[in-house]
C-alpha cells in the first residue's frame, strides 16, 4: 500500500474505534493499529470486532457435550445481544475421515452450519476456526479423540480448509476463518509458517476476499510473532492470545500434570506489567508489519477468586481497547471462566460487569 494512504487509514481507524467500543465505559484507543499491509475492508473489520466471546468447550470438545456443555440457541441469542463478535471453536478433525482427504461428516457440518447461520442472522461477526488438532501439535489425545496416520496430519488440515471454505463461500464478510487455534509444540516456527500458507492457499480459490486469521506459534503468544511469516495477502488479521500472568490465570487447572498452586490474586504492579508487555509486543509487531491483531483469547480459570478474576478481565479488556485491539473472552459458559452460568441461567457477576459495562 502506498505510504500516502497511511495517514488516511489511521484517521479511518480512529473513527472506527470510537464507534466500535462506544456506548460503554470503555477507554479511548490512543494508538490505532497500523494497517499498511492489508486493505481498507480488512482494517475496518479488524476494528469492528470490538468486544467478543468464545463459545468454548462446546463444538471443540471431542464430541459436543463431552465437556459438560452443549451449544444452546439461548446462548446464541444472549451472546449476540451483548457481544459484537463470537469466536466459534470447532474440532473438525474429529468429525472427518481419518484419511488425507479428511472428508467432513455431513451431520456434524450441518450442526456447525446451524450455529454459524444463527449467529450471522443476529448480526454478529463470527470467527470460525479449527481448534484442537492435538496430534498435529504432538500432544496427548483427549478422551474420545481419534488418532490418524502421522503421514496425513498436515494434508488433512489443508483439505479440511478446502471443504470448510467451499461450504461457507457465500456467507457475508462478517464470517471470518481462523486457520488453527494455538499452534505450538511440534507445530511451531517454520513448520507452522509453511502449513499456514498451504491452508490459506486452500481457502483462497473459493473465498478470495474472506478475512482469515493466522496466529503465531507458542500458543499464539505475542512473543512468537517475530517468527511468524505471513503470505502476502491483504485479507489477513493476526490472532494473538495471552493468559499472562499465567500462574494467576491457570492456577489449579486440572489438566496440567503439575497443577499450579491456588490462592494467587490479581493484579499487582508486576502482574499488570506482564499484561501490558504482551500487548505492547503485539503493537510493536503491528507497527512494523501493518497487519492488524486481534486478541482471540484471554481468561482466568475458575479456581482463582472471583474478584481477582474480574479485576484481570477488566485490566486486559482496558489495555486491549486502549490499543485498538478487538478481544474475545475465553469463555462463555463453562468451567474455565464462563461469564454466564447455564445451570443458574444467569450472568456471572462481577465478570459480566468487567467485560461489558
Ligand atoms: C483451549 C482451552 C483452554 C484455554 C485456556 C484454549 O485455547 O482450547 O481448552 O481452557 O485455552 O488454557
Amino acid at each position: 500500500m502506498k505510504t500516502i494512504a497511511r495517514p488516511l487509514l489511521r484517521c479511518l481507524h480512529a473513527a472506527l474505534l470510537a464507534c466500535t467500543f462506544a456506548g460503554t465505559a470503555a477507554v479511548k484507543a490512543t494508538t490505532p493499529q497500523d494497517c499498511h499491509a492489508v486493505n481498507r475492508e480488512t482494517c475496518a473489520l479488524a476494528h469492528a470486532l470490538g468486544r467478543g466471546i468464545n463459545l468454548g468447550n462446546m463444538l471443540e470438545a471431542p464430541r459436543e457435550g463431552d465437556w459438560g456443555v452443549r451449544l444452546e440457541p439461548a446462548f446464541i441469542a444472549l451472546a449476540t445481544r451483548h457481544f459484537q463478535t463470537v469466536r466459534l471453536p470447532v474440532r473438525w478433525t474429529n468429525h472427518a475421515a481419518r484419511t488425507a482427504d479428511a472428508r467432513i461428516d455431513e451431520a456434524f457440518a450441518r450442526r456447525v452450519d446451524g450455529v454459524v447461520d444463527a449467529l450471522l442472522a443476529r448480526g454478529a461477526r463470527v470467527i470460525l476456526n479449527v481448534h484442537h488438532y492435538t496430534q498435529l501439535t504432538g500432544g496427548t489425545l483427549h478422551p474420545n479423540e481419534f488418532a490418524v496416520d502421522p503421514s496425513v496430519l498436515e494434508e488433512r488440515l489443508v483439505n479440511l480448509w478446502r471443504q470448510i471454505a467451499w461450504r461457507y463461500r457465500d456467507r457475508p464478510p462478517r464470517l471470518l476463518f481462523e486457520l488453527l487455534n494455538e499452534p505450538h509444540g511440534t507445530l511451531d516456527g517454520e513448520r507452522w509458517n509453511r502449513l499456514a500458507a498451504r491452508a490459506l492457499a486452500a481457502v483462497r480459490p473459493s473465498n478470495p476476499t474472506r478475512v482469515v486469521l493466522i496466529g503465531p506459534g507458542d500458543w499464539n503468544h505475542p512473543r512468537a510473532l517475530s517468527a511468524l511469516r505471513l503470505p502476502r495477502d491483504p485479507y489477513l488479521i493476526v490472532a494473538i492470545h495471552t493468559y499472562d500472568p499465567f500462574e494467576f490465570t491457570h492456577q489449579g487447572v486440572t489438566w496440567r500434570p503439575d497443577p499450579l498452586p491456588t490462592g494467587m490474586r490479581c493484579c499487582d504492579e508486576a502482574q499488570r506489567a506482564k499484561v501490558v508487555q504482551a500487548l505492547d509486543e503485539a503493537m510493536r509487531w503491528n507497527r512494523e508489519n501493518g497487519v492488524p491483531v486481534h486478541l482471540g483469547e484471554f481468561g482466568a480459570y475458575s479456581a482463582g477468586d472471583l474478584a481477582s478474576r474480574a479485576a484481570y478481565a477488566r485490566l486486559v479488556r482496558d489495555e486491549a481497547e486502549r490499543r485498538g485491539i478487538g478481544w474475545a473472552w475465553w469463555e462463555w459458559g463453562s468451567d474455565f471462566s464462563g461469564v454466564y452460568d447455564p445451570a443458574r441461567r444467569a450472568w456471572v457477576e462481577p465478570l459480566r460487569r468487567a467485560l461489558l459495562d
